[in-house]
Parts: structure tokens; C-alpha cells; sequence
């Protein structure tokens, strides 16, 4: 049996992504056969009545109301950011100066010029780094990773990606802070969009040139804030401009020559949360809907004439990544297990010394895409995605 080494972990933030990343964190060593222990130190947040219940209910041992004093503590040996994306660059920075690991929610930052200042401070400290791009971690996902990596589907000519959600469309909905660009940086583009950049970049390859459009459907609401599980409430009878996207569409061309199409709303109504991808290449196509996440849809062209048809995998049994770790073959896995994979291949990063996938490096190359979107929608031109040395 191997010997236990914890890994204090400070959270800033404990809502939405608080609850997935303080869940990820307890249940990680329960499944998983490990010598990194993370424990629950220390969380930060502005408001003490509420930092103080977070900490209560999810088990942290110690709370702060301002995140610095989590740096400044020698007790902590990890900073997780699951605050808003305008918060980012000045915590991950703060961190790896103070010589902690991080592992930051998406997008990395709000510029491309931010995430480049982000990735060249853990480079230089030394520290190790991820950014939670969690649906890679879904064993169908890595699945298909696999196939497309052994050649199944030959060559890839299509990805078409979509991630679609309907909370928006009240307009009585507040003005929290995923509509304001200051606070998110973006709207569907980098919430949404940037999930389903990062799946391509994962299974399809490095973008090079795209071309989108952008709406914004509503451009007045209440101020307000977020209370929890994508819920609003309103703070004042004022009213504030919109200043993000409600969908943007674009299409891209790949340094392979694959092409892409990708959708991201939160104006398609009845669809919860409809990320989902159809890839196509010359011996096969594959298909993934995250709500329904263990199966993956395969078809191979090599499959008998009369036989051939799109065949449903469930992902459930040991071959598949990460599924050994759970339950029997067939006892289905769910979202927040994509968030333990993830903290897994952190504490083996930490563990070893090395920088998992994905980390701040595919976070720059991710904002680099977001970047040219939102450059072609401004000029109405195709852009070339800025390569990264
Ligand atoms: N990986 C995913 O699937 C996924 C899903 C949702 C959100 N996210 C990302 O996670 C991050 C947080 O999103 P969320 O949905 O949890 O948000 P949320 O609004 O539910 O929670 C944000 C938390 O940050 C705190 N906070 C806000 N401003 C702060 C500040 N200036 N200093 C310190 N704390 C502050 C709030 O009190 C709250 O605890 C964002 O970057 C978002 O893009 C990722």
C-alpha cells in the first residue's frame, strides 16, 4: 500500500463550479487508487455568512473572506479558481507567485494577451497547472479520442458541434455577471463555445482560420446576480445593457484540413444542455450528446453491407477510460464524474511533477480561437487563428 500524501487545496469561490470541484475532491480517493489525498483547507469568498455556510455544507475546514489570505497561508498547496472569468488572471497569477499548484475554471482569461500573462506565470514558477475543461473527461469522449487516434475513421473531414441551452430566453432574467463582457469576457462564445473548441482541439486538431456571427437577442434586462444552478435573482428595479453575445455561430477550417461547424445559445429552447458533436471521417463518423453521457455513437464503414448503421456503445466497461474506477459494466457514471477524472490527472500531475491535459497551455490556444470569432465577427471577414510557439 502506498503511502498518503495530502494535497491542501484552497478553493476561491463556492457555487455553481464550488459544488462540482469540493465534490470532485472528496470522492476522488474513495474511487481512485491513490496516494494523493486532496483535502478540503481552506475556501475564500467575499460575503462571511455565506463563505462560512459553503464551508459548512461541503466540508472545508477553514474559510476567508478575502482569497489573499489563502496565498498567504503554508498550509495550502493548491488554489482552485471557480470564480468569474474576470477574476482569473489576478488569483492564478497571485497563486503561482506564492508557489501553488492551480487549476483555474474556463475560459482561462478575458484576452487572449491575459492568458498568455497566466501561462508564462506558472511556467516560470514551476507550479502545476490545468484548466477545467471537464467534458474530455467523459469516458465516451476519451473513447472517441482513442478511436480517432488509431485511425477508425481515417481521415477527419467534418467536426459539427453544438451547445445549446434555453435559461436565457426570460427576458425578465437579471443582467448577472455571465451578460456583463467586463465580468465573463464573452457570452455564449466563451461559456459555451469555448467547451466545444477545446473537444475539437482534443479529438480533431489545432484550428486555423474561422469566421462567425454573433446576436444578442435581448439587450436590456434587471441588474441582478447569479444565485446558483444557472438561477438569477434581481438586485434593483434599474435595468443595464447587455453586453454579450445570446448565440454565436462559426465555422472553422483545421491545420488538417478538416472543416467545423459550432453553435453555441442559450436561446434554443428545450435544449438543457445540449453539447454535442457528430465527427466524420472517410472509414466512420462518431456522435456524443452530453446528456447522455456514457454512450458514444460509433459508426464504421467497414462494417458488412446490410449491417452497416450507427451502433450505441455504452462506455461503462473496463476498456473505457476512467469507467474501471466506478461501478459493474452498465451502472452509468454522470456529469460531476467528469470532474473527478479530471482532479485525478491533477494529483497525478502534482504527484509526478508534469503539467496533465488540458492545462493553461490549451487554455492560451483555446482564448487564441475566441479571439479570431470574435475578431471575423467584428469585420465580417475570415481570421487566422494566432499560432502559439
Ligand atoms: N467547467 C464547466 O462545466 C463550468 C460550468 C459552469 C461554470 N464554469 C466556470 O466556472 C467559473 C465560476 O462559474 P459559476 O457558474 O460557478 O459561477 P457562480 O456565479 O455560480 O459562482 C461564482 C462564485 O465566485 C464568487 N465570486 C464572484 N466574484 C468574486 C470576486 N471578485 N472575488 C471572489 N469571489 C468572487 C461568488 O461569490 C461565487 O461563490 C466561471 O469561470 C465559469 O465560466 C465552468
Amino acid at each position: 500500500m502506498k503511502a498518503k500524501k495530502p494535497i491542501r487545496v484552497g478553493m476561491v469561490g463556492y457555487r455553481l463550479m464550488g459544488r462540482a470541484h469540493s465534490h470532485a475532491y472528496r470522492d476522488y480517493p474513495f474511487y481512485f487508487d491513490t496516494e494523493m489525498i486532496p483535502q478540503l483547507q481552506g475556501i475564500a469568498g467575499r460575503n462571511e455568512a455565506e463563505v462560512r455556510a459553503a464551508a459548512d455544507k461541503m466540508g472545508w475546514a477553514s474559510y476567508e473572506t478575502d482569497w489573499h489570505r489563502l496565498l498567504e497561508r503554508d498550509d495550502i498547496d493548491l488554489i482552485d479558481i471557480v470564480t468569474p472569468n474576470d477574476t482569473h488572471a489576478e488569483i492564478a497569477i497571485a497563486a503561482a507567485e506564492a508557489g501553488k499548484h492551480v487549476l483555474c475554471e474556463k475560459p482561462l482569461a478575458l484576452s487572449l494577451p491575459q492568458a498568455e500573462q497566466m501561462l508564462e506565470a506558472v511556467n516560470k514558477a514551476g507550479v502545476t497547472h490545468m484548466i477545467c475543461y471537464n467534458y474530455r473527461f467523459s469516458p465516451a469522449v476519451q473513447w472517441a479520442k482513442k478511436l480517432i487516434d488509431e485511425g477508425r475513421l481515417g481521415r477527419i473531414y467534418h467536426i459539427r458541434a453544438t451547445f445549446l441551452q434555453d435559461w436565457l430566453m426570460d427576458p425578465d432574467f437579471p443582467l448577472t455577471w455571465r451578460l456583463q463582457k467586463k465580468i465573463s469576457g464573452g457570452g455564449t462564445l466563451g461559456d459555451l463555445g469555448a467547451h466545444l473548441i477545446d473537444l475539437a482541439r482534443f479529438l480533431v486538431g489545432e484550428f486555423q482560420e474561422v469566421t462567425g456571427m454573433m446576436e444578442t437577442f435581448i439587450k436590456k434586462r434587471p441588474l441582478g446576480t447569479m444565485t446558483d444552478n444557472l438561477k438569477g435573482r434581481a438586485v434593483s428595479d434599474q435595468w443595464g445593457e447587455v453586453t454579450v453575445d445570446d448565440a454565436t455561430l462559426f465555422l472553422a477550417r483545421f491545420h488538417n484540413g478538416a472543416l467545423g461547424t459550432f453553435e453555441s445559445s442559450r436561446f434554443s429552447r428545450g435544449n438543457r444542455a445540449g453539447n454535442r458533436f457528430e465527427i466524420n471521417g472517410e472509414k466512420g463518423s462518431l456522435r456524443w450528446d452530453m446528456e447522455n453521457l456514457n454512450n458514444l455513437q460509433v459508426y464504421l464503414h467497414e462494417d458488412e453491407p446490410g449491417l452497416q448503421g450507427f451502433r450505441t456503445i455504452n462506455c461503462t466497461e473496463e476498456e473505457h477510460p476512467y469507467a474501471g474506477v466506478y461501478w459493474p459494466a452498465g451502472h452509468i457514471i454522470g456529469y460531476e464524474h467528469t470532474f473527478i477524472n479530471l482532479v485525478s490527472q491533477m494529483m497525478d500531475g502534482i504527484a509526478a511533477g508534469y503539467n496533465p491535459q488540458p492545462n493553461f497551455e490549451d487554455g492560451v490556444k483555446n482564448q487564441a480561437v475566441l479571439a479570431a470569432v470574435e475578431e471575423s465577427v467584428q469585420t465580417r471577414s475570415w481570421v487566422h487563428v494566432s499560432s502559439f510557439q
